[in-house]
């Protein structure tokens, strides 16, 4: 059987991705034979797509760290033709194939099923960003965050991972302050729950290592200078949530923030974070997340525009999501 997929190779000049025809004995081993109904774009599978290394550990790669179909086939007991089930991180579109391809043979423990009330399209609409945004609360939940300690920064706030972070945190009655580079979306972040909308160049340069203290808690999808910067301008036991590096994967803060103002900063794993977590994330989104808002987030592209939409997104011109349809 043959069937499109997104593939990486290694070229003289790094690595080349293109629509290619794809046949199931090409597939890695794996117990269970995934149908992909749709899968997404985030800026791991853009950076994989438009650069291959480092995040292409071995080449050849179908990108894709999520997706969402139907078994076919599947020697795995916790798994029969016909289930629906979903799958992000465990290295997908780094070190195994990934879901920017009509199929995709998986280990059963790679697998989750459908949360109840979500189907392949809603659960990619949401994605490893909005999971991401939902392990980011989670976390500053478990610290101890709730909504009378103050403001919530969201950094990076009309990409994927800051468009889901402004719409949970307000849902659960956070006041939100979304920073972005593109004021002109000022209406849009608005509309997902932000209160207050400020421009990201009073965030990216470094400034003093202890700022006025502005923020209870906050979502940080940039690193770099920004993250430095959020960390200095937290409240007395702020609490921050690191999960990307938009801007930058160095962290040029000082200890200050942190044995001075007792700032805790948290990091994000979603690749590797624990079967129970993920079950509890995802349970959390299809019950949280407004379908009316999530669809506000997101764009369907086809498998061929994906190699397109890569580039847009690296260069900061995609808003919210992309999903790809299979
Ligand atoms: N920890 C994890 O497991 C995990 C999971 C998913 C994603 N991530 C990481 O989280 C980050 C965001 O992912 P995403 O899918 O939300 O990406 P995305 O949709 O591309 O959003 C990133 C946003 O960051 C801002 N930005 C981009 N370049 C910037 C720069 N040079 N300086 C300052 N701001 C910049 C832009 O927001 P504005 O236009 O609003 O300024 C952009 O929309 C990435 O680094 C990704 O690798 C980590």
């Amino acid at each position: 059987m043959k069937f499109p997929g997104i593939l990486i190779t290694a070229a003289p000049a790094g690595s080349a991705a293109s629509v290619t025809e794809l046949t199931v004995e090409q597939l890695p081993p794996g117990a269970v034979l995934v149908r992909i109904e749709y899968s997404t774009l985030n800026y791991k599978d853009a950076l994989a797509i438009c650069r291959g290394a480092p995040v292409v550990r071995s080449f050849p790669m179908v990108p894709g760290v999520d997706l969402a179909g139907v078994v076919e086939a599947s020697s795995d007991d916790r798994f029969q033709p016909g289930d629906a089930v979903l799958a992000n991180g465990w290295g997908l579109g780094e070190s195994q194939w990934g879901g920017l391809a009509r199929y995709a043979r998986l280990p059963g423990d790679f697998l989750l099923p459908m949360p109840g009330g979500l189907d392949a399209r809603r659960v990619m609409a949401i994605g490893t960003a909005g999971y991401t945004a939902m392990l980011s609360l989670m976390a500053l939940e478990r610290a101890g965050l709730t909504p009378a300690r103050g403001e919530v920064l969201v950094t990076g706030a009309s990409g994927g991972v800051g468009s889901f972070a402004i719409s949970l945190l307000a849902a659960r009655g956070y006041a939100v302050t979304a920073s972005t580079g593109r004021l002109h979306e000022s209406a849009y972040l608005r509309s997902l729950g932000a209160q207050h909308v400020i421009d990201r160049a009073e965030l990216s340069t470094l400034g003093k290592p202890l700022q006025k203290e502005r923020w209870a808690g906050a979502v940080d999808s940039l690193g770099g200078a920004t993250l430095a910067n959020v960390c200095a301008a937290m409240k007395y036991r702020g609490l921050v949530a690191a999960c990307g590096l938009a801007q930058g994967m160095e962290f040029p803060a000082t200890v200050a923030p942190f044995i001075l103002r007792g700032v805790a900063l948290l990091g994000i794993d979603s690749v590797r974070a624990p079967r129970e977590e993920r079950l509890a994330a995802w349970e959390r989104l299809s019950r949280e997340l407004d379908p009316a808002k999530l669809e506000l987030t997101v764009r369907e592209i086809s498998l061929p525009e994906a190699i397109p939409a890569a580039a847009e997104l690296l260069a900061g011109k995609v808003r919210g999501r992309l999903i790809v349809r299979l």
